[in-house]
């Protein structure tokens, strides 16, 4: 396996296994991997002739009072569960490398990154699609692999690619999630042990709401309502938002009449964690 810090390191080793006709896949992260990122990693390995991993603890997607600082950083153990998994290149890169100077052009999705995760974190989407951009620039891959955990990041990230007429294919991978329910998350590690039991309530409002949508209601307004119960004087736990918007343009959806996605966000304690379910009529 191959461990690159640098751009020109990275483009060169991409280059040389595409020049020999090889797939090339890449799995963008931001490290202290779980089994959810594997999962990626693994879908990657079936896909592809050559899997690129890239480890990047993005500050531009970060807003001033979040937990860049904070964030997990386990390199060398990430490093040794890849090399396990067969992947070739792990793409690693500093602020300073992939951050130059003062960074004056923005990849920015309008309309879609003010929505979900957007509204509430303002600018996290364009940090998003900036450096997946750069990414892609670097390694340029043939396929790239991203976790349907965040379901917006998908869209957005897709609409990227179809706006801008990026040539590469993007591919979805399940959510993997604890035998509870609750989603892998890098930041579950944040949690104590009463945190981590609050937290179930995000599965389970989910939960909810898939039952009720089985048993025939198709009104969002009501499935919300129903939902937003299971918040109810849970301490310790601030909803973010639940809603129910089409999965391709993040609009809302107040009657189920095709594919939904039903999103949740809400802090445990000062950690901020996501999940989501599709819902099919
Ligand atoms: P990160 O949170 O490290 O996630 C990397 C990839 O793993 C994302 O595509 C994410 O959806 C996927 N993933 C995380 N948890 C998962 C789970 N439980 N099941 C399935 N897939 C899961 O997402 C990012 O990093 C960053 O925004 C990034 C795209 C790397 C840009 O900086």
């Amino acid at each position: 396996m191959n461990l690159s810090t640098t751009l020109q390191e990275t483009r060169r080793l991409s280059r040389q296994a595409r020049s020999r006709g090889a797939k090339l896949g890449l799995v963008p992260t931001m490290g202290a991997l779980h089994e959810g990122h594997l999962s990626l990693v693994r879908a990657a390995r079936n896909n592809s002739d050559l899997v690129e991993v890239s480890i990047f603890v993005n500050p531009t997607q970060f807003g001033h009072t979040e937990d860049f600082a904070k964030y997990p950083r386990k390199l060398e153990r990430d490093c040794e569960l890849l090399e396990r998994e067969g992947v070739d290149i792990v793409f690693a890169p500093s602020v300073a490398e992939m951050y130059p100077s003062q960074n004056a052009t923005w990849v920015t999705v309008e309309g879609m990154s003010d929505r979900l995760c957007g509204k509430s974190r303002p600018g996290h989407f364009r940090g998003v699609t900036t450096v997946v951009a750069k990414l892609f620039n670097v390694v340029e891959p043939d396929v790239a692999f991203f976790g349907q955990k965040d379901a917006a990041q998908v869209a957005i990230i897709r609409r990227m690619v179809r706006d801008l007429n990026l040539p590469v294919e993007i591919e979805v991978c399940a959510i993997v999630r604890e035998p509870d329910g609750l989603a892998l998350s890098s930041r579950n590690s944040y949690l104590s042990a009463e945190e981590r039991k609050s937290a179930l309530v995000l599965y389970r409002s989910l939960m909810r709401v898939h039952e009720e949508f089985a048993r025939g209601e198709r009104d969002s307004a009501k499935l919300i309502a129903s939902a937003k119960q299971e918040f109810e004087q849970k301490p310790g736990v601030r909803l973010d938002y639940f809603e129910i918007v089409d999965p391709d343009t993040l609009e809302a959806m107040p009657t189920i009449t095709r594919l939904a996605l039903v999103a949740v966000a809400a802090f445990v304690g000062k950690t901020r964690l996501i999940d989501n379910i599709i819902l099919e009529p």
